[in-house]
Order: structure tokens, then C-alpha cells, then sequence
């Protein structure tokens, strides 16, 4: 049997010899014919190489159908290697003069020998040798030292239950914490009204933190906080017994503003982590809303982006929330600040915006009005629009100057080449207004569907051997299959090059895909990083024009409810994250969304 320390020693080796077929007939010798052995060919690396199988007294190939890191772990894990580094389909390591062995070979990834994976039988197969599979595998070492384990019994968590019930007696309580809720209304002589608590503690457990002073001998404490946080003052409490909390979307604010301000510092960073969670859960939006004031007043600016971010991708439900005509004018202005702003068109966005001016006309100043109004990035107004915004807005009268100045500067980008608007020194290329933001109407976007059960490369890959419909396209070079299988989704649509009218008859054809295996990947003709995949590819050519670049945009739309995830496309590919709820900026509890891939052409 080799072992991983003599195929290490003959990798050296191999680097001294020069020559390919020398090279083969060492390996070839040292690999014993045994049934079901199995060995890496064609390549200068010994954990590198084409895959054969030893059967019938002849070495042969196995085809890339259905193969996977699975199978690959197998094949590496067999040859002593601690595990596959990736999979390689279409790579030439030469011509396999033997037959090819296996096809749909399928493994759990646990076997020992990947002649225990399920497959269809010896020799049947309708590939030819251009689908032999490679796999790499790792080479750093496999045995680990192992430092002489400590088995420690962790009841702890009894203990704490134990500590709770001291502090829900109060038995032998000697510190007192007087808490103060202003309820926001006055007494009859004019001095405000204030709710009164007092919960008894003990000093032994709030001395760990100084904030309470009860190690330096007070024997008790006087705190305030809202009204709306008085109901969750004692659990916060009680946590200083047992470490143990139950965080809800009402109550992550309170505890989150206790924590930091008695100083728990691990409470308030776990506290802050849950807040991407809870952002998305409210559908009326006021959590979210008052999250955002919260976070403004403790000046606390991560969470404050997180807010923002949220709102922006979310533009359209925001707006049609409860909680859209109470947004502050500073929100709504850092709002329309935003190029990651998701929604229809920009058109959409002007009215959005003209309402919430309008519903609260009384209490905005013209001033802002107009601040406000100059946010929006009117040559993205689709050009039809612009022309019935004089009788459709309902504060161009009001605005009418600046309205007709920005309709005009965007008439010029619609009918102008970018060069020839740039002419004048009044209009700049970095100028916001010429930047796109995240536009979902037709024809810019396309959404695609994945169900999750087949999109997840975590548990068994789903086989349907009989369900393929291949075809087989040549191009000059290599070969890919357009591929109907449950592991690829794609759908073409069709867009102008530029959203500006001159390039209304110039379109281009885009194809949209989600490849949700490695494999589905390769057939494609591409190696992907990581699983599942969106591709966003221009599939017809225009002569391009030197100064329009896409910026596309690929959302993800968790449950039908929010847009968890906005990321950028790099080489047309996008890699989603399955890493459960942690990788998406929010989570997505089942991981059970949609792709939208958004168009979105820029003049450079
Ligand atoms: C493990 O513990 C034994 C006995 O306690 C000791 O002799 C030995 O050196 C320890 N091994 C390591 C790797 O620490
Ligand atoms: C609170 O503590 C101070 C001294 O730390 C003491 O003088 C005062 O009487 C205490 N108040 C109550 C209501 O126990
Ligand atoms: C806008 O009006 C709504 C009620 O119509 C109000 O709740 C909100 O505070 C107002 N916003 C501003 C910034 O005045
Ligand atoms: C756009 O289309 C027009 C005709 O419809 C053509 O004359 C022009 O060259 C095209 N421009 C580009 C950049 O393809
Ligand atoms: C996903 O999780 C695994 C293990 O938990 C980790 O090694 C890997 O780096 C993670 N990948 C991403 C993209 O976060």
C-alpha cells in the first residue's frame, strides 16, 4: 500500500526526472494493479492528475457527469492525501489510451474507495475521454499532533438557572436599584411624571461590574430610561446572575442601549450583531425607523449604515410602509444620496419623494423642499416621463425653475453624446445625476428563481440521471453544453446599451444563469470559485462604445420579502454565499431567495 510519506518522497523524486514517460512508468510501478486502486495521471504534481481506476486487469478513466468535490474527497482521502483541493474537468493531461470505467459515479464523500460510490455500472458510459475528470488534492499533513485531550464537564448552565432563581426571590437582596421612567407627560404643578421601580439585587453579582459602585460599599443606585424600556429593565438585571438573556425585535433596542450604558461590553456587541437580524423582520418598518434614531442619538455608526443600507435596498417597500411619511428629512436626504438605492426607476423615486414633501408640506421649509428635490438624479428619468412631468408633479409649479433646469439637463444627456455634454464646464463627469442607481424595471432586470432544494451543494446532490437534455456546441475552441439540468437555471433578456435616448435602437442580448454545482460550473467552461454561481454575460456584440461601462448588480430577494443581498458582478460571475445566515449583509433564515440581475450601463 503507498503511503502518503513515500508518495511525498516520490514527488521529490519526480522533480529530478526529467521526462514525461519516465516520469509515468515510476508511478505506474510503485501504484499497485489491484482491483479498485486508483491513481492520478498526467501531470508533474503527485496530487495532481487525471483520475483512473484499476478494474479488469486495466487502468481507465471516469467521466465528469455528475462529479464533485464529494467524489473527489473520496479519490484523494484513498490515496492518502487529507482532501481534495478542487475538481478539474477538460484539463488535458494527455491522451487515456484505456477505457473509460466509470460515469454518474455518485459518493457521500465518507467511502474509503471510490469504487464503494454508487455509479452505473463498469464501462457504461456515454462519454468520450475529453470528459476525464482531475481532482487536486491537498498535501499539507495529515496527522496532527494531539495535545493530551482535557474532558471537561461544563454544568454551568444549571448554575446559572440557579443564580436566576436567587435573584427572582430577592432573598437576601442588599442593593437596590431605584429605576425612573419618564413618561413623557406633567403633573398638574408642572414638573414631569415619572414612573417609579425598584428591584432588589445583589451586591455579590453586580460587583464584577463598576458601573453599579458596589464594590466600593453604595447600597444602591438610581438609573433612568424610557418608558418604552422600563418593562425590560429586570431581565436586563437578572442577566448580571446568569449571563443569559432572550433578545426579542422589541426589546434588542433596551437592552442594547443597558448594556452600554452599565458597560457590558459583550452583551452590547452580541446585542449589535442581532440588530442585521432584526432590521428586516418588521414589515411596517418602525422597528427599523426607531432603530435609526437609536443608533443616530448613541452615535453608533455601523449600525446606523446598516439602517441606511437597509432602507436603501428596500426603497420601494419603505415606501409604501406606514413609516414613510415620519422618516426624518435627514434619513430621506442620506437616502437619495445613495447610488445602491434599489427601485423601479429614478422616475419612481421623484414621486416617492414628491409625496413625502407633500404629506408633510406644512412642516418643510421650500428650502428643503428644493434640497431634497436636487437629489434626484433627473437625466435617469426614463425620457418619456420627463416629458409628462410639467402635468403629472404635483410641486412643479412650486419648483418650476429648478424643475425646468434639471428637465433640460436631462434632455441634454438623452440627446447628446456624454463628450459633447461635458463640453460645457458646468456639467461633470463625477456629477451624481449621471450616475445610475440600482434600477429594477424593465428591461434592466431579469429575476430567476432557484429552489432551494436544488440550488444547495450541502447534503446529497440531487441525481436524475434520465432528466438531462444536452446539447453539445463547438466553438473554435473547446466545447461546452448548454445544459436543461436541475443544477443550472438561466434566462437571456435584452437591454439598450445606454439608458439615454440616442441609444435606444442599440441594444444587446444578456444571458442570466445560476450554476448551483462545480460541475454545472465546468460544463459551462468555467472554473468557479465557490457554488452557487451567477453568471451575467453579454451574449451579443454591439460595436462598444469606449465610454459606457456596466456596473451590474446582482440582488437577492429573501422569502419575497427584503433584498438581503446586493453585490457586484467580476468577470460576469458573482459568488453567493451559502454559509447559512452569516455571509448575507442581512440574513435569510431558509436561504430561500431570488436572483435579480440588474443591468446598469454607465457613461465613464
Ligand atoms: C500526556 O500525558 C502523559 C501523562 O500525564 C505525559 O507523560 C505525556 O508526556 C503527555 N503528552 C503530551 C504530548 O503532552
Ligand atoms: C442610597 O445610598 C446612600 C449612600 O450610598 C444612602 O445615603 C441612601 O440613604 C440610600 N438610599 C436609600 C433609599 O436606600
Ligand atoms: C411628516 O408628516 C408625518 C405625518 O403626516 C409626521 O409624522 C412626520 O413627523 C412628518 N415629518 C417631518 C419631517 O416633519
Ligand atoms: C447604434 O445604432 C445606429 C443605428 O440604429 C447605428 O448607426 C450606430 O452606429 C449604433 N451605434 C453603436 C455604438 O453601435
Ligand atoms: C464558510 O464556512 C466555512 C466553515 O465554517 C469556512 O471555512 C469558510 O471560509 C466559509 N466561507 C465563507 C465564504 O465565508
Amino acid at each position: 500500500m503507498l503511503t502518503y510519506r513515500n508518495l511525498n518522497t516520490l514527488g521529490l523524486l519526480l522533480l529530478c526526472v526529467s521526462g514525461s514517460a519516465l516520469k509515468f512508468n515510476l508511478f505506474n510501478k510503485i501504484n499497485d494493479r489491484q482491483e479498485g486502486n486508483i491513481r492520478l495521471v498526467g501531470s508533474k504534481s503527485v496530487s495532481e492528475g487525471r483520475v483512473e481506476v484499476y478494474h479488469d486487469g486495466k487502468w481507465g478513466t471516469v467521466c465528469d457527469d455528475e462529479w464533485d468535490i464529494n467524489e473527489a474527497q473520496v479519490v484523494c482521502r484513498q490515496l492518502n492525501f487529507p482532501g481534495a483541493k478542487s475538481v478539474v474537468f477538460g484539463k488535458d493531461y494527455g491522451q487515456a489510451p484505456g477505457p473509460i470505467w466509470l460515469d454518474d459515479i455518485a459518493c457521500k464523500g465518507t467511502e474509503t474507495q471510490l469504487v464503494l460510490c454508487e455509479f452505473k455500472g463498469w464501462g457504461v458510459t456515454d462519454c468520450s475521454h475529453k470528459e476525464d475528470v482531475g481532482v487536486i488534492c491537498e498535501t499539507g499533513s495529515k496527522f496532527k499532533l494531539r495535545s493530551n485531550s482535557t474532558h471537561s464537564l461544563d454544568h454551568s448552565i444549571s448554575l446559572s438557572d440557579g443564580f436566576g432563581q436567587i435573584f427572582d426571590s430577592g432573598i437576601g437582596c442588599d442593593f437596590q436599584i431605584f429605576l425612573q421612567s419618564p413618561t413623557g407627560k406633567e403633573h398638574e404643578d408642572g414638573t414631569p411624571e415619572i414612573i417609579e421601580e425598584t428591584i432588589c439585587a445583589h451586591k455579590m453579582f453586580l460587583s464584577l461590574f463598576p458601573f453599579f459602585g458596589a464594590s466600593s460599599g453604595m447600597t444602591n443606585i438610581t438609573v433612568s430610561f424610557s418608558i418604552s424600556c422600563q418593562s425590560h429593565f429586570t431581565s436586563f438585571i437578572r442577566y448580571f446572575y446568569t449571563y443569559k438573556i432572550d433578545v426579542t425585535s422589541s426589546s434588542a433596542m433596551c437592552l442594547h442601549q443597558m448594556a452600554s450604558k452599565f458597560g457590558v461590553k459583550q452583551l452590547k456587541a452580541d446585542i449589535g450583531r442581532l440588530f442585521t437580524q432584526i432590521l428586516p423582520e418588521d414589515t411596517s418598518f418602525s422597528t427599523q425607523v426607531s432603530l435609526y434614531q437609536y443608533a443616530v442619538e448613541s452615535e453608533d455608526l455601523i449600525l446606523e449604515e446598516n439602517c441606511i443600507q437597509f432602507f436603501a435596498w428596500n426603497y420601494q417597500k419603505l415606501t409604501s410602509s406606514p413609516a414613510w411619511t415620519s422618516l426624518s428629512v435627514e434619513l430621506l436626504r442620506a437616502l437619495l444620496t445613495r447610488s445602491d438605492l434599489v427601485a423601479p426607476d429614478e422616475y419612481f423615486v421623484l414621486q416617492t419623494v414628491e409625496k413625502w414633501i407633500t404629506e408633510n408640506a406644512s412642516s418643510i421649509s421650500l428650502e428643503t423642499q428644493a434640497d431634497l428635490l436636487s437629489h434626484i438624479r433627473f437625466p435617469m428619468i426614463p425620457a418619456e416621463k420627463l416629458y409628462e412631468l410639467e402635468s403629472n408633479s404635483p410641486l412643479y409649479n412650486t419648483h418650476k425653475n429648478m424643475y425646468l433646469e434639471r428637465v433640460l439637463k436631462a434632455f441634454h444627456f438623452n440627446v447628446l453624446l456624454f463628450n459633447n455634454i461635458l463640453t460645457n464646464p458646468k456639467f461633470k463627469k463625477e456629477d451624481l445625476d449621471y450616475k445610475p442607481r440600482i434600477y429594477t424595471a424593465t428591461p434592466w432586470s431579469i429575476e430567476l428563481d432557484f429552489p432551494r432544494k436544488m440550488s444547495s451543494d450541502q447534503g446529497q446532490p440531487v441525481h436524475q440521471y434520465s432528466s438531462y437534455n444536452r446539447r453539445r456546441y463547438d466553438y473554435g475552441y473547446g466545447y461546452y453544453y448548454a445544459t436543461e439540468s436541475p443544477y443550472i437555471r438561466s434566462n437571456s433578456f435584452v437591454t439598450p446599451v445606454h439608458n439615454s435616448l440616442i441609444f435606444q435602437g442599440n441594444t444587446t442580448t444578456w444571458e442570466a444563469e445560476i450554476l448551483s454545482t462545480m460541475n454545472a460550473c465546468s460544463r459551462k467552461g468555467l472554473r468557479c470559485e465557490s457554488v452557487p454561481a451567477a453568471r451575467l454575460d453579454q451574449r451579443s456584440y454591439y460595436t462598444p462604445q469606449s465610454n459606457i461601462l456596466f456596473r451590474n448588480r446582482l440582488l437577492l430577494m429573501c422569502q419575497n420579502r427584503y433584498i438581503c443581498q446586493v453585490q457586484g458582478f467580476k468577470d460576469n460571475l458573482a459568488y453567493v454565499s451559502t454559509n447559512g445566515t452569516q455571509a448575507f449583509a442581512y440574513p435569510c433564515p431558509d436561504d430561500n431567495y431570488k436572483y435579480i440581475f440588474v443591468v446598469r450601463p454607465e457613461y465613464i
